[in-house]
Order: C-alpha cells, then sequence, then structure tokens
C-alpha cells in the first residue's frame, strides 16, 4: 500500500437500525427513523472532509413498502421534510443530489420535492449524494434487461454486442462509478438487494452501531478500515 492513505472514490450505506434504536428507547419506529437524519448529515460532511467523491445512502427498499402504512406515511413525510430542510445546506457545501430507484411508486409530492431537490443542488461539485428510494438491485436489473431488450427488438443492439458496459450503462447507475466501500450499519451482515451487479469488488464493512447512533467519527473509521484492506480484484500482486 502507497504511504498516502487510501480514500475510496464511492462509499454507499445500508442505513440499518432506525427501528431498534427507538425500541430500545421505549419510542416508535418513526422516531427512530426521524433521530436518522442527523447521521445522514454527519455522514456528508465526514465523506467531504475526507474528499469521498459519491455517497449512495439506502433509504428506501421496493420491500420496504410491505411495513405497516403508518411507518411508511411517516417515511414518506421525512423524505420530503428532510430534502426541503436540508437543500439550503446542501447546496453551501456543494452537494449535488440524484436519485435511483424506481420513482413512478411515490406520490406526486414525493416525487416533486425529489425533483426540486435534484435541481436545486444540479450545481454541486463537491460530492454526489445519490439517494436510493424505491431501490432494490432486482428491480433495477429487470429494468435494465427490458431497455436492452427493447433497443434489440428495435434492431439498435446486436446481441452479440452486449457486453458489461451495455449492462452498466443501462442501469440507475450507469453514471457513477462502482462503490468501493459498503457499510451496513446494526450488525447485519448483508446486502438486502442493494446494488448487487455494482457491488462485486466492493469492500463491504459491518459496525454494529445503530444508525442514529452513526457519527463522523464512526464514518471515518470505515474510511480507516477501507485504507487497512488489500484489493486485489482476483490477480496476484
Ligand atoms: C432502516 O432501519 C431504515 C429503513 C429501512 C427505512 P430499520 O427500520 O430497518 O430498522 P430495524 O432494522 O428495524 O432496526
Ligand atoms: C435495508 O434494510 C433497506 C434500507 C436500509 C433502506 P431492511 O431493514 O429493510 O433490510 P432487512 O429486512 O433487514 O433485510
Ligand atoms: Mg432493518
Amino acid at each position: 500500500m502507497s504511504e498516502q492513505k487510501r480514500i475510496p472514490q464511492h462509499v454507499a450505506i445500508i442505513m440499518d437500525g432506525n427501528g431498534r434504536w427507538a425500541e430500545l428507547r421505549g419510542k416508535e419506529r418513526y422516531e427512530g427513523h426521524a433521530a436518522g437524519v442527523e447521521p445522514v448529515r454527519a455522514s456528508l460532511r465526514a465523506a467531504a472532509r475526507q474528499g469521498v467523491k459519491y455517497l449512495t445512502l439506502y433509504a428506501f427498499s421496493t420491500e420496504n413498502w410491505g411495513r405497516p402504512e403508518k411507518e411508511v406515511d411517516a417515511l414518506m413525510e421525512l423524505f420530503c421534510q428532510s430534502v426541503v430542510n436540508e437543500t439550503p445546506e446542501l447546496i453551501r457545501q456543494g452537494v449535488r443530489v440524484r436519485m435511483i430507484g424506481e420513482r413512478s411508486r411515490f406520490s406526486e409530492k414525493v416525487r416533486s420535492y425529489l425533483a426540486q431537490v435534484e435541481q436545486r443542488t444540479a450545481a454541486g461539485e463537491t460530492l454526489t449524494l445519490i439517494l436510493a428510494l424505491n431501490y432494490s438491485s432486482r428491480s433495477e436489473i429487470v429494468r435494465a434487461v427490458r431497455r436492452i431488450a427493447s433497443r434489440s427488438a428495435a434492431g439498435e443492439l446486436d446481441p452479440e454486442s452486449i457486453d458489461e458496459r451495455t449492462v452498466c450503462a443501462a442501469l440507475d447507475t450507469a453514471e457513477y462509478p462502482d462503490p468501493d466501500l459498503i457499510v451496513r450499519t446494526s450488525g447485519e451482515c448483508r446486502l438486502s438487494n442493494f446494488l448487487l451487479w455494482q457491488a462485486s469488488y466492493a469492500e463491504l464493512y459491518f459496525p454494529d452501531v445503530l444508525w442514529p447512533d452513526f457519527t463522523e467519527a464512526e464514518f471515518d473509521r470505515a474510511i480507516e478500515e477501507y485504507a487497512r484492506r488489500d484489493r486485489r480484484f482476483g490477480l496476484v500482486k
């Protein structure tokens, strides 16, 4: 490893443990989600300070629609409130907000709030914040396959020419590099349908801390852990 500290270009976080955090305090699950906003701010500060260029946050999976209606409604309200409240600070920090996942399932209100934060932060150059909302990797891959198949059926694409780049370009993440480091909080060691294609050579890190307790120092620890890893990409040294 070089003397210089290695910084991942793209960090992706599965923000897990809000419900357990709330339960431990005798609170409602949605209070755990509300307590999960400050760690998002802390992660953005730490990522910008460390020189990370892309931060992807898994905020709502396609499977999460199956949760009680009250919790889902509270999460939708929290997304709307947070993007409005945080937009001035995001602009100040030079954060460009983007989204992956399927928006069509969201209400018009949620879609318009998301479109606004994307528009208002479009000039940000410090860091790209990618929100995974109504996201699952399998549904993303299915949508990509459909795009490729329809181009092929239209005679625009020779099936023999399809390669990894064709697939990458058809995914929601087409514009972004693969994640170098995937962090999942709360001690669960699984990906839960997150960036399965893109995670091929990502380093995985599973701290025990529940998401509402995640701090800048925790983010720094993840970067330190990453710097110790030996990435071989199937090769020998
Ligand atoms: C993650 O926290 C946030 C979302 C899935 C939206 P959880 O709500 O999954 O918290 P736990 O896993 O139940 O503790
Ligand atoms: C993954 O967490 C989704 C998000 C963090 C948004 P879940 O809590 O939904 O995943 P499982 O159910 O533990 O696998
Ligand atoms: Mg969970």
